[in-house]
Parts: C-alpha cells; sequence; structure tokens
C-alpha cells in the first residue's frame, strides 16, 4: 500500500460550535439566542431537543481540550457565542463571557493547540432579529461592531479568525427553507439575508484589521457539488441553477465578481426581486470583496440535479446510492473537483476545508469501544481527495473533521453523531471512537 503523505506544515484540526457543544445557556450573562427561541419552539427540532446542556463543553472544556491534546490535533476550530459576548447583540459588554473564551484558549495555548475561531455560527442575539434579523442592514453593522471589538479583547492570543459560518445556511436555510432559525419560508427576507451576511463579512475584515493588524482572517462557506442528472438541456440548466443558488451566490461576489448575473435574472423572472437589488448600496460590493487571508469552506455531499416543474427550476434527485445518517450521499470526488474548480477556476491560494465529516450511528461496546469503521472509511476518502487536489496544484492549507465529538445538530437535535467523540447525553461520558485513533495516527503520521 502506498503512504499518503500531507505537506510538512499541514494543519490538521477538528471543529466545533459554540451552540452545538456549550451548554449553559443561562449561565454568566449569556443573552438569548435566535437557537434558544427556535428550540424551544414546539415542532422545530426533530427530537424536541434543545442546547440547553449539549455536551456541558461550558463546564467540561478542560477535559475536552486534554482529548484534543491526545489526539494530538495542531490547531481547533470553534466558535464564540456572540450572546455571551454581547448579550444584547451591541451595546454592554459581558466580560464573563469574553473570560470563557481566555480560559479556553489559554489551555489550548498551553497544549500547543492553535485557535482558530468563528465570530458567528448561526447563534444571533435575539435583540438583533427582533430588530429585523439578517434581512436588516443594520445586522451586518452590529456583527463587524461585535467582530472588531471581539478580535481587540482576543486578538492577542487568537490569531486566525473566521468571521460567518456559512452564509447559505444563515440566509436560505433560515429565512426561505425555514429549516433553521428563525424558521421563516420567504423569498423576501433570505435574498437581502444573503446579501448583509456577505457584507456582515466584508465589514467584519474591515473591523478585525483595524482592531488587529496581524490578524488572519477569512470566510466558511458550504459547498455542495452539483451534478446534472443527465446531460439533458434542462438538467444541466437547473444545475446551473443551483450551483448558483449554493455556492456562486456567494463564492462571486467575494472574489469580485459580483452577483451572477444568470442568476439575478432567474429570481426577476420568479418574481424574487420585486425592488431588483436594491439592497445592494453603492459601494457594498467592493466592501464584500475586501481581501482575505485564506478562503476556507465545508463540504459534506453532493446534489444531484433535474430540472424541476419549470424553466431552471431543480429538483434534487435521490438515486439509490450509499448514504449517511443525514440521507447524505457518500462522493468525495466532489470534494476534489471543488478545489480543483477554486484553484482553476477562481484562482484561490491558502485553502482550508474548515468541515469535513459524517453521521452514523455506532453504540458503545460493552469493552468501551466504538467500532466506526464506516466513519474511518469516509474520512480515509476524503482525505485521499484532498491529497489528490494537492497534487493537481490545489494549495490546500488545513483539514479540519466535523466534529470533534457527538452534539447537538441543529434541527435533528441529538439524533445526527457527528463526532469522533461518543458523548453519553445522560453522563456527559466521553468515549473516543476507532475514528479518533486512526485520526490521531495520520496526525501523527502526516498521512496515512
Ligand atoms: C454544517 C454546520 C455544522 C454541522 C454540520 C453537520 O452545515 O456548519 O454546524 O451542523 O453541518
Amino acid at each position: 500500500m502506498t503512504m499518503l503523505t500531507f505537506p510538512p506544515e499541514f494543519v490538521w484540526g477538528v471543529a466545533t460550535s459554540a451552540y452545538q457543544i456549550e451548554g449553559a445557556v443561562h449561565e454568566d450573562g449569556r443573552g438569548e439566542s435566535i437557537w434558544d427561541r427556535f428550540s424551544h419552539t414546539p415542532g422545530k427540532i426533530r427530537d424536541g431537543s434543545s442546547g440547553d446542556v449539549a455536551c456541558d463543553h461550558y463546564h467540561r472544556f478542560a477535559e475536552d481540550v486534554e482529548l484534543m491534546a491526545e489526539l494530538g490535533v495542531k490547531a481547533y476550530r470553534f466558535s464564540i457565542a456572540w450572546p455571551r459576548i454581547f448579550p444584547a447583540g451591541r451595546g454592554q459588554v459581558n466580560e464573563a463571557g469574553l473570560d470563557f473564551y481566555k480560559r479556553l484558549v489559554d489551555l489550548l495555548l498551553a497544549k500547543g493547540i492553535t485557535p482558530y475561531a468563528t465570530l458567528y455560527h448561526w447563534d444571533l442575539p435575539v435583540a438583533l432579529e427582533d430588530a429585523g434579523g439578517w434581512p436588516a442592514r443594520d445586522t451586518a453593522h452590529a456583527f463587524a461592531d461585535y467582530a472588531g471589538f471581539t478580535v481587540g479583547a482576543l486578538g492577542d492570543v487568537i490569531k486566525h479568525w473566521i468571521t460567518i459560518n456559512e452564509p447559505w445556511c444563515v440566509s436560505f436555510l433560515s429565512y426561505q427553507v425555514g429549516e433553521h432559525a428563525p424558521g421563516y419560508r420567504d423569498w423576501g427576507k433570505a435574498l437581502p439575508a444573503s446579501h448583509h451576511a456577505l457584507l456582515a463579512h466584508g465589514l467584519g475584515v474591515q473591523a478585525i484589521r483595524a482592531a488587529r493588524s496581524d490578524a488572519q482572517v477569512g470566510i466558511a462557506l458550504n459547498f455542495t457539488a452539483p451534478v446534472p442528472a443527465s446531460n439533458s438541456p434542462a438538467d444541466r440548466d437547473a444545475a446551473r441553477h443551483f450551483d448558483g443558488y449554493f455556492n456562486r451566490w456567494f463564492l462571486d461576489p467575494l472574489y469580485n465578481r459580483g452577483y451572477p448575473a444568470d442568476m439575478v435574472a432567474d429570481y426577476t423572472s420568479a418574481g424574487r426581486l420585486p425592488d431588483g437589488m436594491a439592497f445592494v448600496r453603492p459601494g457594498d460590493l467592493a466592501v464584500i470583496a475586501e481581501p482575505t487571508d485564506f478562503f476556507a469552506f465545508n463540504y459534506y455531499t453532493r446534489e444531484l440535479i433535474a430540472a424541476g416543474p419549470r424553466p431552471w427550476e431543480f429538483r434534487p434527485l435521490r438515486i439509490d446510492a450509499p448514504r449517511t445518517e443525514m440521507g447524505w450521499e457518500l462522493y468525495p470526488e466532489g470534494l476534489y473537483t471543488l478545489l480543483l474548480r477554486l484553484h482553476s477556476h477562481y484562482g484561490i491560494d491558502n485553502i482550508y476545508i474548515t468541515e469535513n465529516g459524517v453521521s452514523y450511528v455506532d453504540p458503545v461496546d460493552p469493552e468501551g469501544r466504538v467500532h466506526d469503521q464506516r466513519r474511518i472509511d469516509y474520512l480515509r476518502e476524503h482525505l485521499t481527495a484532498c491529497h489528490r487536489a494537492i497534487q493537481a496544484g490545489v494549495d490546500l492549507k488545513g483539514y479540519f473533521q466535523w466534529s470533534l465529538m457527538d452534539n447537538f445538530e441543529w434541527a435533528f437535535g441529538y439524533k445526527q453523531f457527528f463526532g469522533i467523540v461518543h458523548v453519553n447525553y445522560e453522563t456527559q461520558q466521553r468515549t473516543p471512537k476507532d475514528s479518533f485513533f486512526w485520526y490521531r495516527d495520520v496526525i501523527a503520521r502526516n498521512g496515512f
């Protein structure tokens, strides 16, 4: 068997997010977020659960950092809960919230683990949602203030910053599909929300640079590989539209190409832009395209796209193929093609994969082991795709496995398990799965 070796400085990491692991939602002055409210609204979360306790990481972070040290990761991507820093979104600072992240980061640094902090992983303070949420332009300014302040306060110990996690989820999944908080189904909210999430990123980059000139900053998009279900013109056009909706709508403005004209035309023809792109004000596109230090994306699967009832409308096609517990098709090839596309079509360097992983249910056996061979296979295949892309010239700098531990999986609650560490939610006991030990070896050997 050949050994696949990664570049010497390759950053091996794991990722989590605040609401999914911290719990302690009422502690030390934390304000309410849209996910607190949403998860306590009957019918929104599949198992009726919430992140109230989650993995109780707020109290157990030392144990979790210890696990990461044992794993040997070089980096840890976590998110900062905005409502812990500014309980009402802006204005009054909550020092106790800042202290929590200081304690976490001090411990990480003591173990030689580099922190990568995401400033927004979906927990918008409710006060800002009540003032209009992401469809309101002012939220972008509130984000920039929060970002500048937080980087000013923590930038001596945290050098790597991710502004927004997955603006597609922040806008479309939350304001158009309605599956995520605050749960609207309204294109009239979702389209401005998408712009304001990007604007928040751009204003955030400026505020972060003003606060700390040595900060490394980027954004994390989520990509789904779009594949036309057939070569028919209708299926190909639907796939074009899906790619525009999911990927290009965010990528193009970030890289100075403006919003994709084909998408603006599609949305206009469907009556989704009654006032045109009036939410885009002069100068906004330059702010959004503010240069960054790295580019990050999260990858899980592909979507096979067939034509819908009307021109360019799409219909995801479910073929009989191996799927994960989430119902997502296994498709490592998509990771390779997306990396190549960023490299050759957009000329992007300094790329990080900030999430990649898989949900499977595997129990703890009587010997206290979790045999999650399917997760090992998934990780191996996706890392092989990464390695191929590097060989092909892609400047991939690092890979963060999602997730360190089983956690609150948003609308699915505690029914999806992405962790390489199993969590028993009754006892909060952590049990490293076989994939944990496999990944530990990968890191130690810088390959597999
Ligand atoms: C991503 C999210 C992350 C997690 C994974 C499974 O979209 O960023 O929080 O839920 O999916």
